[in-house]
């Protein structure tokens, strides 16, 4: 049974994931970065780019807490809360990143968010295995994605790519600790519907 702190305190955290207030424990990569010269519309698309990005992390914030509070083994509970705590400093990192380059945040991270908690909760009741295994694949999927951003974000914006970069670090590090912790390894028809779900968020999070 789930105390009420324990409800009060997910709940908070839950809010300034949508609002992009949340707090971090390590500083932004961003920081020690000095700002480079960026034309308007290199400016647009960074913040753009970051804007899919605050929103996968958003989602991962409620995939996170979904699978914490059905998970059964204790390791398994620890890793995600570890986990957790790391995404919400990329949360922290990029919503700053995104004020940093004058854009907004996507109008519509309060459905990103219960579809993705609903989505979290719904794997953890399966059993710590499938948890896991849709854990392990929604990193692969994030560190991809990652990946092809650094590509589409301007070249001269340190900035920004120094907090995708780290990022993607933690993204890896993080689904290699779902699978030591015994991920089973998901259907192939699930991993497309997978890839298909994100393609319509970051589509849509690119524009609203
Ligand atoms: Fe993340
Ligand atoms: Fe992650």
């Amino acid at each position: 049974m789930l105390s009420m702190d324990r409800l009060i305190g997910e709940f908070d955290r839950a809010l300034r994931a949508v609002a992009g207030v949340a707090r971090s424990s390590r500083p932004s990569p961003g920081e020690g970065v000095l700002e480079s010269e960026l034309g308007v519309a290199e400016r647009a698309q960074a913040a753009a780019l970051m804007r899919v990005n605050h929103v996968g992390e958003v989602c991962a914030q409620a995939l996170y807490q979904g699978q914490s509070l059905t998970a059964r083994n204790e390791e398994a509970k620890r890793a995600l809360r570890k986990a957790a705590e790391e995404e919400e400093d990329h949360l922290a990192w990029s919503a700053d990143r995104i004020r940093e380059l004058g854009g907004r945040l996507s109008l519509l991270n309060p459905v990103w968010y219960a579809g993705s908690f609903a989505i979290g909760a719904a794997a953890g009741t399966l059993g710590d295995k499938w948890n896991l295994a849709f854990l392990a694949e929604t990193e692969r999927q994030v560190e991809a994605h990652l990946s092809g951003h650094l590509e589409a974000l301007p070249p001269e914006d340190r900035r920004t790519r120094s907090v995708v970069e780290a990022m993607r670090a933690d993204e890896a590090k993080h689904r290699n600790t779902a699978i030591q912790l015994g991920a089973a390894e998901l259907p192939s028809a699930v991993k497309l519907a997978m890839r298909f779900a994100s393609k319509v968020m970051t589509t849509v999070a690119y524009r609203i």
